[in-house]
């Protein structure tokens, strides 16, 4: 077999995608008030379209899921319909689509959620530091309320509602963010899950809500258009590292591949200073997961084409580099300059840092 090259296409699920490298998932915070998605969104994304996979922001699949200021959601038929323009627009291109559904858990700040709307999480720790809200700046994190077993299982029917939605809204497909530090994650982690329930405690009942999540996801709308993100070793959220934590993703890794899913999104956070996901996890997940298997965190062209070429991911996944360079797959393929991001802007409304990053002359 040839060695895989990043600019060659690759078949995800039902999705034929023009090449292997993908756009990581970025929060952006520009959606209104009411989580939908609006033309500046449409013109962001249709400017990346040449990505091989966009991954969007992370997007709340519930009221209590939109714990920052401005983030997407995508719980009614009028968010779904906000967002047609978006996929329309990356589709209008040739590109491909998935929406990374998010949901805060205890990442949260009252203010930040919609009317009636609560800070929720597994058990009820709140996280340690700050939140930004629009209305008064940096905050602690808000309270959270334990979910108990109806308020579980209706997290778990919104995330499957949300695929639903996504499909109807021109998505190729989902990515459940597992990573970071939020519901999901907090589910798996015994640092933030301390229930001692149907839900929690040994590590069946850890990986309980997200394997349900998934299948579900699954069976709504074909396990070949659900993918599921992961950070073993994050320390984002106030996530620390576990000592069944290698078992923990090996087991998750086993089980979900057994459910078919499309993908395995592997993020190793250590350039932006999380301990290093340890190698032979890695190779350990490789070995376990049958799909495809995404590898992202500090890639540049030559470490991409190095894990391709040595087996280690099928994808790879990009990040900070796309926000300065729309045009970031030919500007790797012919080795033109990079524009530097502006972390100012990262989160900031408007145009300013989001859309006016030019593509190369
Ligand atoms: C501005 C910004 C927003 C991010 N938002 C998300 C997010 O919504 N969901 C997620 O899974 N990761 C998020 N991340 C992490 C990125 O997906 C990625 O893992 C990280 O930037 C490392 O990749 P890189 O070194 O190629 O940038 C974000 C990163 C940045 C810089």
């Amino acid at each position: 077999m040839s060695t895989p090259s990043l600019f060659e296409p690759f078949t995800l699920g039902r999705a034929k995608l023009a090449s292997r490298l993908v756009m990581n998932p970025m929060t952006r915070s520009r959606a209104d008030a009411e989580g939908l998605a609006g033309p500046l969104m449409a013109e962001y994304y249709g400017q990346r379209a040449s990505a091989g996979l966009i991954v969007t922001e992370g997007v709340a699949p519930s009221p209590d899921g939109k714990g920052y200021a401005r983030i997407p959601g995508l719980w009614s038929p009028r968010h779904a319909e906000s967002w047609k323009p978006v996929t329309s627009a990356v589709h209008a291109k040739g590109g491909r689509i998935f929406v990374q559904l998010m949901h805060c858990g205890r990442i949260a700040h009252p203010l930040n959620l919609p009317a009636g709307a609560r800070v929720v999480a597994p058990s009820a720790l709140r996280a340690p530091g700050q939140i930004h809200t629009d209305a008064q700046g940096m905050q602690p994190h808000g309270e959270p309320v334990a979910l108990d077993g109806p308020g579980v299982e209706a997290a778990k029917a919104a995330f499957v509602e949300a695929a639903r939605l996504a499909v109807e809204a021109g998505f190729d497909g989902v990515e459940l963010h597992a990573a970071n530090g939020y519901l999901l994650e907090q589910f798996l982690s015994p640092v933030t899950n301390r229930r001692d329930d149907a839900w929690g405690g040994d590590l069946g009942r850890r990986l309980r809500f997200v394997l349900e999540t998934a299948r579900g996801a699954a069976a709504a709308i074909g396990a070949d258009r659900v993918g599921i993100r992961v950070s073993p070793y994050g320390v984002n959220g106030g996530m620390e590292p576990y000592a069944e934590v290698d078992d923990t993703y090996r087991t998750l890794a086993r089980e979900l591949s057994a459910a078919g899913l499309a993908y395995l999104h592997v993020v190793d956070h250590s350039a932006m200073g999380a301990p290093p996901v340890p190698e032979a996890l890695k190779a350990d997940l490789r070995r376990e997961w049958k799909g495809a298997l995404i590898l992202a965190g500090g890639f540049d062209r030559a470490s991409a084409d190095r894990a391709l070429a040595e087996g280690r991911a099928d994808l790879i996944g990009v990040g900070r580099p796309f926000i300065s360079n729309p045009d970031l797959p030919r500007r790797w393929r012919e080795g033109l300059p990079l524009n530097a991001p502006d972390m100012g802007t990262f989160f900031t409304p408007g145009p300013k840092g989001y859309t006016d990053y030019p593509a190369a002359a």
